[in-house]
């Protein structure tokens, strides 16, 4: 008897950004009309090569959509006290519906305190304490702004059609920002969560019995073969540069495109997840063209969100 082997579904998250971002300049333009124009402020602190490139992307995607966007970008020198008074000044404007505070921050500034300074109302990041408990409360998530990347994972899904309620999902890393809160987007879909990392012992038992794999962890091509069940779902949300040939060689052998890429740049983007993994799956999100595309336009989704609700 032959088995029926199909080819994975790749997730186009290009694509999906694209739907969302229509959606939004609709919603936009419908919200001029009625009188207001929804606005975004960025403080990028310092001069950090890959934040630049980020909070360029975002007040562009602003331009595109028709949100009102400005920067702040104090010096790396800047004292915790100095962005609390400016935190203070965007929480007091009324044309500005939510404050984006770029991460990292230097050392020497007290990251929980600014977090913890931007209203509830204009975090559009969804970092808030108060917003990561309305979260975990699960209220729905159209009333509640929450983190962008995990957020533009749950649209991946939804938009997908891949089923998550009782199904298992397992989130490999832990971190506030990704493997936290999409632990409990999934529980609220009525997913049975598993959440690893790098202290799980036996992990590739445990992401063995997944039917959605979320792999969060930063470490290139983590994810193996051998870790995944053949046709589950698997969320990549890595974004490694690989710069070695031995590692091209790994994770890419007899790809042309990825090695012409790799010559040109000296070096490629790969996700947490081996290709070898998603080649059994069912469908996967592939890196880069997944879940990176998703997060800016999430972020655009809460900053129109914010915009709503603080006028409801
Ligand atoms: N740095 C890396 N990812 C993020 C994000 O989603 N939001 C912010 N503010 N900073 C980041």
């Amino acid at each position: 008897m032959s088995s029926i082997v199909s080819s994975p579904i790749v997730l186009d998250g290009i694509a999906i950004a694209g739907q969302i971002k229509s959606e939004l300049a609709a919603e936009v333009e419908a919200a001029r009309e009625r009188g207001y124009v929804p606005g975004l402020a960025v403080i990028l602190v310092g001069e950090v090569p890959a934040s630049q490139i980020y909070v360029r992307s975002k007040v562009k995607t602003c331009g595109e959509l028709g949100i009102y966007s400005e920067m702040h970008t104090p010096p790396a020198s800047v004292t915790t006290e100095e962005l609390l008074a400016l935190v203070a000044s965007l929480n007091a404007r009324e044309n500005i519906d939510g404050i984006l505070i770029q991460l990292p921050l230097p050392a020497h500034v007290d990251t929980s305190r600014l977090l913890e300074a931007v209203m509830p109302e204009k975090d559009v990041d969804g970092f808030h304490p108060v917003n990561a408990g309305r979260l975990l409360s699960g209220s729905p998530m159209e009333e509640i702004l929450a983190p962008c990347t995990p957020a533009g994972i749950m649209e991946i899904l939804r938009r997908s059609k891949i089923q998550i309620r009782g199904k298992r999902a397992v989130v490999i890393g832990r971190s506030n920002i990704v493997g936290k809160p999409a632990a409990a987007m999934l529980i609220n879909a009525s997913a049975t969560v598993t959440v690893c990392h790098s202290q799980t012992a036996d992990l590739g038992a445990i992401t063995r019995e997944a039917d959605i794999v979320v792999a969060a962890i930063g470490k290139a091509g983590f994810v193996s073969a051998e870790m995944v069940k053949p046709g589950a779902t698997i969320i990549d949300v890595g974004m490694n540069p690989i710069s070695t040939e031995a590692e091209l060689q790994k994770f890419f052998p007899g790809n042309a495109t990825r090695r012409a890429a790799f010559e040109k740049r000296g070096s490629t983007l790969m996700g947490d997840v081996d290709p070898a993994a998603f080649a059994i799956s069912g469908a996967y999100t592939p890196v880069p063209g997944g879940v990176g595309a998703l997060t800016i336009a999430m972020l655009m989704a809460n900053t129109v969100k914010a915009a709503r609700l603080r006028r409801a």
